[in-house]
């Protein structure tokens, strides 16, 4: 059954300074990302925009307690190498501290354990890699150094909602000025919910004032400005998340209707790292890892971009 539409919060046409506060640098960082896109697509680069991981709500002004969610990032760091691996520039903005391009293939190593001390000559002494502990290193620190070395990967980190916010805003209207050659690839998992800052207690809430009751406002969907107002002219993918599969695709389709970008990567809790579907105005693709593929190593994300690379053409080509 279709769910009702809510309310249109507050700042849903993307004004979002009375109830988010921008952070300090935000100015700086958009500054980075519009020389970033240019330089690149002027030399012929499409450059995407990739969101990744959860966003942290602040309970409290002097934060001591927070709502976060599930999101480890990895579906954004992923796919910012098989992006970069197609030729994009990537701005990869993401959660402090969520998964990061080639390093999160060493996540849960303990890098002490994969290195060895040797005393060499005259006092010297060498460190060596195991390379059992960190299995293809030497191909995964070269791609590393090349994307490095040509400044293909811009990272900018948020930690809260509202940086959160401020800085896709900020991003939006930084690529806008190279039009249909942007992608924005919103894979982060941002909250509904949240306390303006008026409505927020300053100091830690007290225990002791019983148990906690506490009302949250909708926080805008930035879809609707990215598309319509901040960059009107970029492929814009968002994505949706569902734990009950049967609404997984009818939500896809409203979301496609209500915001009018050009695609919804529908995926399910569970499942999400070995299936989901693009749906498009006038299409459905299912993309599923096959046991051998998952023996291979074979990643979804690789799927997800070789998938929307020619749509993206056919897009700019319009
Ligand atoms: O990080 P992993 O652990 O690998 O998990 C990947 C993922 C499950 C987080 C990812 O694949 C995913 O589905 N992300 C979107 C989660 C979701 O359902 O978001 P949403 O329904 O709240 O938002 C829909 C779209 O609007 C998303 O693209 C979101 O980035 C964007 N959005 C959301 C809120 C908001 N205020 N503004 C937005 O633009």
């Amino acid at each position: 059954m279709a769910q009702p539409h809510p309310p249109v919060p507050a700042a849903a046409d993307g004004n979002l300074s009375e109830e988010f506060a921008a952070p300090s640098h935000v100015e700086e960082v958009r500054k980075l990302m519009a020389e970033f896109a240019e330089r690149h697509s002027a030399s012929g680069r499409r450059v995407v925009l990739i969101t990744s991981g959860g966003t942290k709500v602040p309970l409290e002004s002097r934060t001591v307690r927070f709502l976060d969610n599930f999101s480890s990032g990895r579906r954004g760091a992923s796919s910012a190498e098989y992006f970069l691996d197609s030729g994009y520039a990537v701005i990869f903005l993401h959660r402090h501290r969520s998964l990061y391009p080639f390093i999160r293939l060493y996540t849960g190593v303990n890098l002490l354990d994969s290195l060895r001390f040797q005393p060499g000559d005259e006092g010297t002494s060498h460190v060596l890699v195991d390379q059992k502990e960190l299995p293809n290193i030497a191909a995964v620190l070269k791609r590393y150094q090349a994307v490095k070395a040509a400044g293909l990967l811009l990272p900018v980190e948020f930690n809260t909602l509202s940086e959160y916010l401020h800085l896709l805003k900020a991003a939006a209207q930084a690529l806008n000025s190279i039009g249909s050659n942007a992608m924005f690839y919103l894979a982060a998992a941002v909250s509904d919910f949240y306390i303006p800052v008026s409505e927020m207690p300053e100091h830690k809430i007290q225990s002791s004032n019983g148990p906690l009751q506490i009302s949250m406002k909708m926080v805008p969907k930035m879809l609707k400005p990215l598309v319509k107002d901040w960059a009107p002219q970029a492929f814009v993918i968002s994505f949706k998340l569902e734990t009950n599969p049967s609404i997984l695709l009818e939500c896809a389709r409203r979301a496609l209707d209500t915001y009018n970008h050009q695609a919804v990567v529908a995926n399910v809790l569970d499942t999400r790292h070995g299936y989901v579907v693009i749906v498009t105005k006038n299409s459905q693709h299912e993309l599923i890892l096959t046991e051998e593929e998952v023996q291979k190593e074979i990643e979804i994300e690789e799927k997800i971009v070789r998938n929307l690379l020619p749509a993206h053409t056919q897009f700019m080509n319009q």
